[in-house]
């Protein structure tokens, strides 16, 4: 593999929206329609960004900053800010350096990094390239269980091996969602390009459909690639590593999840990918972290501001997750764009906190909005963060 190339950012780019309108004149039609889609009308896609933008953050002033950080704690790591990079398929579909590139800005920026099992370079390759880096963040493998049980063994054992500190079960997407923009794009892979973790994978038994029978409920799902709670055990019981749950919306399974002894959970909607018309994950939070208590809850989707990452630590988060704006990064400039993404998020979130008299992250709370306790049915807020 080549290094990666080095690029330029495009004059006027100045934040992560910026970075997606040009990304969409880099991209072709199909890459654009598959990283930019959501399922059904994207309605969730676009909950997800105003359910950020609705929360108000209520500043207080003259507050003693100097000597203030970003620094942040998830699962004994020390963060050098919250935001970790989500995991995202196909990414040399934006770029060549595709996940290579995403790592190393990545380590380079301190951000933490889940990759994704569908990732379009081998997981062995990324890791090997940033493990020694001594200022990057933790590095974690996002799982969607194989229908063939051996092959997930083994997937999880060469994470595992290479280094990774935690898995991710996705557990949100057993099928695709209907993603009307990928249908009209005539969405496929380019040559070329594949799920490189997979090669291998025997091909899944051949499923013979009844007259009548549905090709969902009678075919993808029988296969044991739609994890069940049984299967979350079966996976304890395979690895040493800490287990996180990705795409978690009800208290009632991050009760489950946290009953059962994982590390973390992910409350996500997968970007507004799969199920439409889902709440915003802004908006579920605060009764997450209500049902969990002290099990450490991240979250994504549409994270675009250094304000939204304020917010989302004042409801509780442990950290956040982007995906569609460091693809976006990817696109335009490769791994100097992700760094771009990163670096203009983290820059924002320390001014947000500056401006909000919020010295530490540790110090953000449900008194950070305003009106936190009505908007979105916060328990406990106060009068006062500080
Ligand atoms: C994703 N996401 C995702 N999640 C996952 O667990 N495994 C995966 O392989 C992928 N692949 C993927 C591809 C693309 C193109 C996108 C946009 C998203 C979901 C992702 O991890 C994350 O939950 C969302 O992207 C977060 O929302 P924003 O930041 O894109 O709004
Ligand atoms: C997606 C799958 C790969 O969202 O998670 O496209």
């Amino acid at each position: 593999m080549n290094a990666p190339t080095v690029a330029q950012i495009p004059p006027g780019i100045v934040n992560l929206d910026d970075h997606a309108r040009h990304a969409q004149t880099v991209l072709d039609a199909n890459a654009w329609a598959y990283f930019s889609g959501g399922a059904g009308d994207e309605i969730t896609l676009r909950a997800n960004r105003s359910a950020w933008d609705a929360q108000q953050l209520y500043p207080r002033v003259l507050q003693a900053l100097a000597g203030g950080h970003t620094r942040a704690q998830l699962l004994g790591h020390s963060l050098a800010h919250p935001i970790l990079l989500a995991p995202v398929a196909f990414q040399r579909m934006a770029h060549p350096d595709g996940e290579l590139a995403s790592a190393y800005a990545a380590a380079a920026l301190g951000a933490g990094l889940v990759l994704s099992t569908q990732s379009s370079i081998a997981l062995e390759t990324i890791a090997n390239s940033v493990i020694t880096e001594s200022a990057r963040g933790p590095l974690f493998f996002q799982l969607y269980l194989q229908h063939d049980r051996g092959f997930t063994r083994e997937l999880l054992q060469r994470a595992e091996q290479a280094g990774y500190e935690a898995l991710v079960l996705t557990v949100d997407a057993p099928t695709h969602g209907a993603r009307d923009r990928e249908r009209r794009a005539g969405f496929k892979l380019p040559p070329g390009i594949s799920a490189v973790n997979l090669a291998g994978l025997p091909p899944p038994p051949p499923i013979v459909l009844q007259a009548g029978q549905s090709a969902l409920f009678d075919g993808l799902l029988t296969q044991s690639t739609t994890p069940t709670w049984d299967d979350v055990a079966w996976l304890q019981a395979q690895t040493r590593l800490p287990i996180l749950l990705k795409g978690i919306l009800h208290p009632a399974d991050a009760r489950q999840a946290a009953a059962l002894g994982l590390a973390g959970i992910i409350v996500s909607n997968h970007g507004g990918r799969t199920l439409d018309t889902t709440p915003a994950t802004a908006a579920v939070l605060p009764r997450i972290k209500d049902a969990v208590g002290t099990l450490p809850v991240l979250v994504d989707g549409g994270i675009r501001r250094g304000t939204d990452v304020l917010k989302a630590m004042a409801l509780g988060a442990s950290a956040v997750l982007i995906g569609r704006p460091y693809v976006y990064g990817l696109a335009n400039a490769g791994a100097v764009g992700v760094a771009h993404v990163l670096r203009l998020l983290r820059d924002e979130l320390e001014i947000a906190m500056a401006l909000c008299g919020c010295k530490t992250l540790d110090k953000a709370s449900p008194a950070l909005l305003f009106e936190g306790k009505s908007t979105i049915g916060i328990a406990n807020a106060t009068d006062s963060y500080l």
